[in-house]
């Protein structure tokens, strides 16, 4: 192995057991400064965002926010970690940095699931934390949330790898979704959120094995273990798709979300993604 290979193995070690330990790995105060933007329309733009680079903050533990207690919190915990030293895709074992777990509110009334993580993920081990997460941070801020208010996880806990000397992200294969689902289903089972909102028509097929486009999914409820599940676009999609149009039907989509949680929704945030002529 190089210095600069065994010098990233060190820091993913650190990160990670920093994380185990409770420190929080926070992204530059900048960055977070934008994601706090008020929930506006103009918030909900892809605008093109630099992927936060994590910088580690050790503070004081006098100072540390109290972690999450409580039933809920405490079973998480537990499930936590054979999850994260899961071995039972090897080949996925092999090429991860680490496995990515789930973050959030043990609580949450609103859980998103997304399909699998990507490089950012892979590197940050958490969910949502690259270009596509920073937008999905901006559409759950303008929903009247803040991030941790919701729990975010994925049907895959793994980083799809990829065949030798390419990079990118590929689909997760149905047979991979279907060995790692018994962990979301114990995540969703012991958070019991209202509702579920599935990012993605492969989210969706993980959930359900829905093999269908996500113009047919979206905008309806569908259900998962007794819970009401709403589909909508990924982010991602968002982020190539910059229409109005598009980010009008995430809207709508999350328009319903509010509503079956009898949140109070604004005039102004019913007009979101409105064409104006
Ligand atoms: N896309 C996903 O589906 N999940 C992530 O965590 C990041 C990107």
């Amino acid at each position: 192995m190089n210095e600069f290979a065994s010098a990233l193995d060190h820091v993913h070690a650190t990160l990670a057991g920093l994380r185990e330990q409770g420190v929080e790995l926070r992204a530059s105060a900048a960055s977070l400064a934008r994601l706090a933007a008020t929930p506006t329309a103009a918030a909900l733009a892809p605008a093109p965002l630099p992927v936060a680079s994590p910088v580690v903050e050790t503070r004081p533990l006098s100072d540390k926010p109290a972690a999450p207690t409580g039933a809920k919190a405490e079973r998480l915990a537990e499930l936590r970690s054979p999850v994260l030293a899961c071995t039972l895709c090897p080949h996925l074992v092999k090429s991860r940095t680490q496995v990515v777990f789930g973050v959030g509110n043990p609580e949450a009334e609103l859980m998103f699931v997304g399909e699998a993580p990507g490089e950012d993920e892979d590197l940050q081990g958490e969910p949502f934390v690259g270009k596509a997460g920073q937008l999905l941070t901006k559409i759950i801020t303008a929903m009247g949330y803040a991030r941790d208010d919701i729990y975010i996880a994925n049907v895959l806990k793994c980083r799809p790898d990829m065949p030798p000397g390419e990079s990118g992200n590929r689909k997760p294969k149905a047979a991979e979704m279907a060995t790692c689902l018994p962990y979301l289903r114990q995540q969703i089972d012991i958070i019991q959120p209202r509702a579920l909102v599935a990012l993605g028509a492969t989210a969706m097929e993980g959930l359900l094995g829905a093999v269908e486009p996500m113009a047919k999914l979206r905008g309806r409820w569908h259900e998962f273990n007794g819970i009401p599940l709403m589909a909508t676009y990924h982010p991602a999609y968002l982020l190539r798709n910059q229409s109005l149009t598009e980010k009008r039907k995430v809207w709508e989509d999350m328009l319903l979300v509010l509503e079956r949680l009898a949140k109070p929704i604004s005039d102004k945030q019913r007009g979101f993604f409105l064409s104006k002529g």
